[in-house]
């Protein structure tokens, strides 16, 4: 299979599979403080419902990951905090002792090994070699899950018929509440606008390379190998979760959809897809590294709009406003600070988004109270401020649409 073979070119490149948080590489900063916390900031409401069902009954939470790679669902889902309280330790949301299984299935055999070398020691943790393109894989007499789960585009390497078949397995084997975290790759993301189409009847594919593992200046010379990923938008995942519950009489109910991603989605600085690549990935990982200043300007986005995309423009427009808005704002709150003929911060520029409102005030008071503290500043607390003030205007200003690099569903399975 395609995917495979690019799969396993990417695991040989070292940067895929090795579990370091990082300025570069699959476990980039993005990934672990953006992707992941979004992720899991939509589902933690949901999975909350799941676990105290659980602590009711005499079942422990049982979960399954689907395209799970080295145990990516086991990682994310076991650190989600489960309560926002300061005076708290411990405040995992999936208390070890609840959790019966985990199951990850994936056909790619070196990933399910470094997933075992990682979480087998575990009792509860169980890794095989499955294909989901045939439908869910699952022993005749397994019992159903809480929680079926997907990351990162993984239901894009479904047809448009093998996702009906998976949905319909699904809907037969899980029990009423269980939920399904269904991962796409969106459809108008910025990353590959030369392929996006209002062609309704027109099924996008993308053919997707894993080459953003590479430095700028290697990216273009290495032959990597590529594979199709559908991309998605939430009309057409409703389409297909409507035909698998006439088919089953089974209710898929759609609970909410999110992007994630809008701007730095792992193309953004690639221009395979774009002609108008921006390094704000590499601009965000910096930002949330320790010890490294970043150079601000770099940060702005240059939205280019694409004709007969009105809404898509719109709403992409309205996001770079406010994000180079806040870069700007933040910026112009450092050269403040180090003028000694000025002591008050300037007061923000007037905005009628919310999300902007709060996200000036919260870098305004940031870099207020850092004249309290010492070290670097900018670097260590600063930027990483700026980092997550950026991710909340993400997280605020998306719809939903397929606007971002992944389009998240979260599905209830009503039986
Ligand atoms: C986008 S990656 C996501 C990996 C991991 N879940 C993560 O969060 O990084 C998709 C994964 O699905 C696996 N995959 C693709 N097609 C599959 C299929 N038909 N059956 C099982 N796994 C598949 C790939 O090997 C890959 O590990």
């Amino acid at each position: 299979m395609e995917a495979d073979q690019a799969y396993r070119e990417a695991v040989k490149h070292g940067r895929y599979s090795e579990h370091v948080r990082s300025l570069r590489g699959k476990y980039d900063h993005v990934r672990l403080l953006w992707e992941d916390m979004i992720t899991g900031y939509y589902l933690r409401p949901h999975l909350e419902k799941l676990v105290e069902n659980r602590k009711e009954g005499v079942e422990g939470l049982r979960i399954y990951d689907l395209g799970c790679g080295t145990g990516d669902g086991y990682d994310l889902l076991t650190k989600l905090p489960g309560s926002t309280k300061l005076a708290q330790t411990d405040t995992r949301l999936i208390p070890q002792e609840l959790l019966e299984h985990y199951k990850g299935v994936d056909l790619n055999i070196d990933l399910l090994r470094e997933g075992e070398n990682l979480f087998g020691h575990y009792d509860h943790v169980n890794f095989c070699k499955g294909d989901f393109s045939n439908g869910l894989p699952v022993e005749e007499d397994e019992l159903p899950y809480d929680l079926y789960f997907t990351s990162y585009g993984t239901f894009s390497h479904c047809t448009d018929e093998e996702l009906e078949k998976l949905f319909i397995d699904i809907a037969r084997h899980a029990r009423d509440g269980s939920i399904v975290l269904g991962d796409w790759v969106g459809r108008y993301s910025y990353e590959w606008q030369n392929l996006w189409t209002n062609n309704t009847r027109e099924i996008p594919y993308i053919d997707y390379k894993i080459n953003y593992l590479y430095p700028e200046d290697e990216r273009d010379k290495v032959e990597v190998s590529s594979f199709p990923l559908r991309l998605m938008s939430p009309t057409e995942v409703s389409g297909i979760l409507e035909s698998a519950s006439e088919k089953t009489g089974v209710e898929l109910e759609i609970l909410r959809f999110f992007d994630r991603s809008l701007f730095v989605g792992r193309h953004i600085e690639t221009g395979t897809y774009n002609d108008n690549p921006q390094p704000i990935r590499l601009m965000v990982n910096s930002l949330h590294e320790s010890g490294l200043r970043t150079y601000l300007p770099d940060m702005m986005v240059d939205y280019r709009p694409r004709k007969g995309f009105e809404w898509q423009n719109r709403m992409l427009r309205d996001l770079q406003e406010c994000w180079n808005a806040l870069v700007n704002y933040t910026i112009d709150l450092l050269e403040h600070f180090d003028d000694p003929r000025k002591d008050i911060l300037p007061g923000p520029p007037y905005t009628e988004f919310i999300a902007l409102q709060r996200a000036y005030e919260v870098m305004r008071q940031t870099i207020e109270i850092s004249k309290l503290l010492y070290g670097d500043v900018r670097a260590d607390l600063i930027e990483a401020q700026l980092g997550f003030a950026l991710r909340s205007l993400e997280m605020n200003m998306q719809r939903g649409m397929g606007l971002g690099h992944g389009l998240i569903g979260v599905i209830r399975v009503n039986k």
